[in-house]
């Protein structure tokens, strides 16, 4: 069977997309039989202590719930075995390990645009993080050890009050499994989820989407307007009549003044613009490394031309008809179209000898640390 068959339980993709994408529940038994994880427990807790690892500690303790933030030290977890249950959530894994970029790849029937990020969780037993819902599309793909899912398709959303965590104040199961090594549940936003490991420790990585929020595009939208505004002109009043009342505003100046803001203008090309930006604009923590060396450029050009090249683990790629952009920025590369959505849509090029501007601009990207040989 095709992989992607597979990892869908015999759905085709567009079976998929038609009939469970933001809509329903899928349950996969064996989406990936082989999986049993991407990293040991003891490479992730040491992982939660670097600076750039989003991390969280969630405890389950006698008088409710507590979150703490990484970065961690060993120390700040409570024992793995006798104490409370506890889980670890560690966000982007993608971002620090090439396995779980390429495992991203494997849920290319959906656009890298909706895409937002791998992250996994480590439980001890009856470890979890309770019963709440996700505002985005998840696909939770058991590692190692069990977990046992509980389901809802309630429309009480309300939360329990004074909580550092967003849980369900009435959680109703419906339904129920224990997933396995392999299997995957697909959960549409919103929908009500809470998952215990069971009979050992377990991990969890979650394939999370986005989708921005109306609010959040217009807000940003309108930060993006603002930094590029460049409006002449200053209020004049040669006119100026002898105001009745001090106080008011003028007539004029008011509507001289909705003038001005009617300058404001904006077009599709201009949003078409705006989007590309802010749809591969680099989450705020994210930053890139130079490789160490920089090769010299003839060297890299030898590199590309026996293995290829790829996208750095947090690089985003995307376009729109023949506008492409990298991390937040336009692509300015007139004619390299094909090499371009070679290299969005596979994040890697296959190995080739380029010369004169393309191979330029990769060797910059490269040098940046957007690219990596
Ligand atoms: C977890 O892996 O513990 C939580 C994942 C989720 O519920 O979204
Ligand atoms: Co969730």
């Amino acid at each position: 069977m095709l992989a992607e068959k597979e990892l869908l339980g015999g759905l085709t993709p567009e079976h998929f997309l038609r009939e469970y994408w933001q809509k329903k529940p899928l349950l996969v038994r064996g989406a990936i039989p082989e999986f049993r994880g991407l990293i040991e427990r003891a490479a992730l807790l040491r992982m939660t202590g670097q600076e750039d690892v989003t991390s969280r500690l969630v405890r389950q303790t006698q008088n409710g719930w507590s979150l703490s933030h990484g970065p961690f030290r060993r120390r700040d977890f409570p024992p793995l075995q006798g104490g409370q249950p506890w889980t670890v959530l560690v966000q982007e894994l993608n971002h620090h390990l090439p396995e779980a970029d390429a495992l991203l790849q494997r849920f290319a029937f959906l656009p890298h645009a909706r895409l937002d990020d791998l992250m996994v969780s480590y439980a001890v037993p009856g470890g979890g993080v309770g019963p709440h819902f996700d505002s985005y599309d998840v696909f939770l793909l058991q590692g190692q050890g069990h977990r046992r899912w509980q389901i809802s398709s309630q429309t009480d959303l309300e939360l329990m009050p004074g909580l550092p965590l967003r849980i369900l104040k009435h959680f109703h199961a419906e339904q129920e499994w224990v997933l396995a090594p392999g299997d995957m549940l697909y959960l549409p936003p919103s929908f009500a989820h809470h998952g215990i490991a069971e009979g050992g420790e377990c991990m969890t990585y979650s394939i999370g989407f986005r989708a921005p929020t109306t609010q959040e595009i217009a807000t940003q939208f309108l930060v993006y307007l603002q930094d590029r505004l460049d409006l002449p002109g200053i209020h004049a009043d040669p006119d100026l009549k002898l105001p009745e009342h001090p106080g008011e505003i003028p007539a004029g100046m008011m509507s001289g003044l909705m003038e001005m803001i009617g300058q404001i203008r904006w077009d599709r090309q201009i949003m078409a613009d705006f989007i590309g930006r802010y749809l591969t604009e680099p989450k705020a923590h994210v930053y890139f490394e130079p490789p160490e060396p920089v090769l010299p450029h003839d060297q890299f050009a030898g590199q590309l031309a026996s293995s290829g090249i790829r996208l750095a683990p947090a690089s985003r790629l995307l376009f729109h008809q023949a506008h492409f952009y990298l991390n937040g920025e336009p692509v300015d590369l007139p004619g390299q179209s094909a090499l371009l959505t070679e290299l969005a849509d596979q994040r890697r090029l296959t190995p080739r000898r380029l010369k004169d501007t393309a191979l330029d601009w990769l060797y910059d990207r490269y040098a940046e640390g957007f690219l990596v040989l």
